[in-house]
């Protein structure tokens, strides 16, 4: 039986593919911070993936357990609002700890066990913001272009040992992804702007597709006899990512301005 290992099965994305792989029949581990009501087909381990210790715990137990991991899923994330000049380096660092040093943690504790095996996926949940900017989410769309960045770099080492990484890139999900305000110097200038790029995220948010949509992808990249290094959610994230790479520049610099709210 394969074992799946997916972060942050609280809620969401994480929940949503933990569940799916379950069904797809993976023996499947979730990752939790607080306890949750349990499911019965994931079993739930702690990990703060800000915590090297915890990672490392969990991973250990993870391989105890089920004496593999042939999927790890990093879908633990949060986001931030707020303008770049008013986020302090501090903020920033707490989101990077989370979104990226997070992900290379974990992906840390599976590739010695990955490399033995000669096999494994490891599937990263980035965003469109992985390839794409967005005022006043500065900060978060830097964490997942890092994630993009260091997980096409990494798939060309491991490769040859048989491990894939892979990107899956959702757009607005209906998901409780939390949005700290991250105004640690608050500049009154970018109030107007801030409030409707933060009131158009959450509507995006609130009206964005299911989180069952980013696991089917996420199914697919993990079976994929030949898998991409990206795979994006929807037909607007696919839409998105051909203009970025073959439109005028400005037709997406003008749509990114208007979907935060930004346009003058
Ligand atoms: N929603 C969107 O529109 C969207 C779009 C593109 C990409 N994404 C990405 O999708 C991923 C999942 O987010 P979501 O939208 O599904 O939001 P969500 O419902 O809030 O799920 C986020 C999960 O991450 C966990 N988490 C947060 N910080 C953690 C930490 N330090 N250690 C371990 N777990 C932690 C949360 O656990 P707790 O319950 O303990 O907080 C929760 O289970 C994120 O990487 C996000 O950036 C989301």
């Amino acid at each position: 039986m394969k074992v799946a290992l997916v972060t942050g099965v609280s809620s969401g994305i994480g929940r949503a593919t933990a569940v799916r792989l379950a069904q797809d029949g993976y023996r499947t581990f979730g990752t939790v911070r607080e306890a949750v009501a349990p499911h019965e087909n994931i079993e739930l381990v702690r990990v703060d993936v800000r915590d090297r210790d915890s990672v490392e715990e969990a991973v250990a137990s993870v391989f105890e357990t089920a004496g593999r991991i042939d999927v790890l899923v990093n879908s633990a994330g949060v986001a931030m609002v707020s303008a770049a000049e008013e986020t302090t380096p501090e903020e920033a660092r707490d989101l990077f700890d989370t979104n990226f040093f997070g992900v290379m943690r974990m992906t840390q504790a599976v590739l010695p066990a990955m490399r033995a095996q000669r096999s494994g996926r490891i599937i990263n949940i980035s965003s469109v913001l992985g390839f794409l900017p967005a005022p006043f989410m500065s900060v978060y769309a830097a964490t997942k272009h890092a994630v993009e960045g260091y997980s096409e770099s990494l798939d060309h080492e491991v490769r040859n040992f048989g491990v894939r990484v892979i990107v899956v890139e959702p757009g607005f999900t209906r998901t409780n992804l939390s949005r700290h305000n991250g105004n640690g110097h608050p500049v009154s200038e970018y109030n107007m702007d801030r409030e409707r790029a933060a009131a158009s995220i959450e509507e995006h948010i609130k009206h964005g597709a299911d989180p069952a949509a980013v696991a089917d992808v996420v199914a697919r990249a993990a079976t994929a006899r030949t898998p991409a290094l990206h795979y994006q959610v929807g037909a607007n994230a696919r839409l998105l990512r051909v203009l970025r790479s073959i439109a005028p520049a400005g037709l997406v610099d003008r749509g990114v301005r208007k979907t935060f709210g930004v346009a003058s």
